[in-house]
């Protein structure tokens, strides 16, 4: 009788040792395998496309979020000259707080305005002398902005002298729409910037192709083009996290350009690679110190352009970079950040614009997604923006 039982028991320690090797062998092998080999799987963990949040945001409804006075439309990107279709994308155009206050009954957002609790603070400096002087012509030809002549009314006022643009680079999961974001472009406008934001290829209402690192650079590039195409203003650009990424990889592209080229680059929570981002990453806790996390995780990233070289990509352009990061940003540890400036600061040209960074204490909890809320926040952006716009590197 006893006999029999410890045998049993044997045997169920012998089945359930067996059933811990398989579960071992899926989650510790064969998932790293399937990583390794697909590359469709690899860019679902770096991009995250699928992760949508808030749920039933209507896109082409900025005010839903509290973005009055913002343009929602949509730009076609050629990957080649042969490419017939293209690639469309949806972009918001954030308008500055001086523009809309002074347009407010044309643009029909009086009681929006009224309501707003930033626009009951002291106003941030801006180019109130030119929107005085060329108002009248543009209260006379737009009396009322309706769908038909929204473009050319927004065009004309990014075109207004003496404005700043910030082209705002979004991070993976979600959309242009989501909270964080916006709170970013509430703050921009509220310092009489004009914000445009979009989603990469795959994200959101953009068309659902696959995205690549290259892709997603292409999507900012004809974004930047539009910008550059309807105003001669300075532009910014502003990465946060994965966005960081694209930020440094677009600005590199766009170094030869000088002129026209942006003019600064905030960097919000940034790394200095996927091989060393990728490592640190919550997701990656239980794989990163497998023999084979090198093989079946970093090591396909790379050979497929999943790269987002930063530490590279800094010494390829010119202009100034801020660099902000978090002390418990826990999806990018701080010490990216930290070492991305490092790196800047010792392998950029002595005649680089310069290379600043702000590190935000553990206790103001800011994390990965709301330095935004830190108060000496504005005030370091307009600092920036103001010592570098007229400045070309
Ligand atoms: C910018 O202007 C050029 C030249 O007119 C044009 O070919 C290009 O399509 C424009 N790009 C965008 C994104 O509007
Ligand atoms: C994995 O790659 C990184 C970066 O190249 C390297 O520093 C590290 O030593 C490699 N790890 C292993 C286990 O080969």
């Amino acid at each position: 009788m006893l006999f029999t039982r410890r045998r049993q028991l044997k045997r169920v320690g012998l089945r359930s040792l067996q059933a811990c090797l398989v579960i071992f062998l899926l989650i510790f092998v064969v998932l790293p395998l399937i990583f390794r080999y697909s590359v469709t799987f690899q860019r679902g963990i770096l991009f995250l496309t699928f992760i949508k949040y808030p749920k039933g945001l209507d896109l082409t409804k900025p005010e839903s979020v509290g973005l009055y006075a913002t343009r929602n439309f949509y730009i076609t990107v050629k990957d080649h000259d042969q490419d017939e279709d293209g690639v469309r994308v949806g972009v918001w155009h954030v308008l500055p707080s001086n523009a809309v206050r002074r347009f407010k009954r044309e643009l029909r957002v009086e009681e929006a305005v009224a309501q707003d609790p930033d626009q009951q603070l002291e106003p941030a400096p801006g180019n109130e002398r030119e929107l005085k002087e060329l108002s009248p012509a543009i209260r006379s030809e737009f009396p009322v902005v309706l769908p038909e002549n929204e473009q050319l009314f927004y065009e004309r006022l990014l075109r207004m002298p003496g404005g700043t643009v910030v082209l705002y680079l979004h991070g993976n999961t979600a959309s242009r729409g989501s909270g964080h974001r916006s709170e970013v472009y509430k703050l921009l406008r509220k310092l009489n910037y004009h914000v445009f934001s979009f989603d990469y290829r795959g994200y959101a209402d953009s068309d659902p192709v696959p995205p690549t690192e290259e892709g997603v650079v292409r999507d900012a590039m004809m974004v930047f083009e539009y910008i550059a195409n309807t105003t001669s203003n300075p532009i910014v650009v502003w990465g946060h996290s994965l966005g960081t990424g694209v930020a440094t990889h677009l600005c590199a592209k766009l170094a030869s350009l000088r002129e026209r080229a942006p003019r600064g680059v905030i960097l919000e929570s940034p790394f200095t690679n996927i091989r060393d981002e990728i490592r640190m990453h919550p997701f990656a806790k239980l794989y990163k110190n497998l023999p084979w996390f090198n093989f079946t995780i970093s090591q396909p990233m790379y050979t497929n352009k999943l790269r987002f070289e930063s530490d590279i990509h800094v010494m390829e352009f010119r202009q100034p970079i801020m660099i902000i990061h978090a002390e418990d940003d826990v999806v990018v540890p701080f010490n990216l950040g930290y070492r991305l400036y490092r790196i800047a600061l010792d392998g950029r040209s002595r005649t680089s614009g310069p290379v600043e960074f702000h590190r935000f204490g553990a206790s103001r909890k800011y994390g990965h997604k709301y330095l935004c809320r830190a108060p000496e926040l504005p005030g370091l952006i307009q600092k920036f923006v103001e010592n570098y716009r007229d400045t070309v590197y």
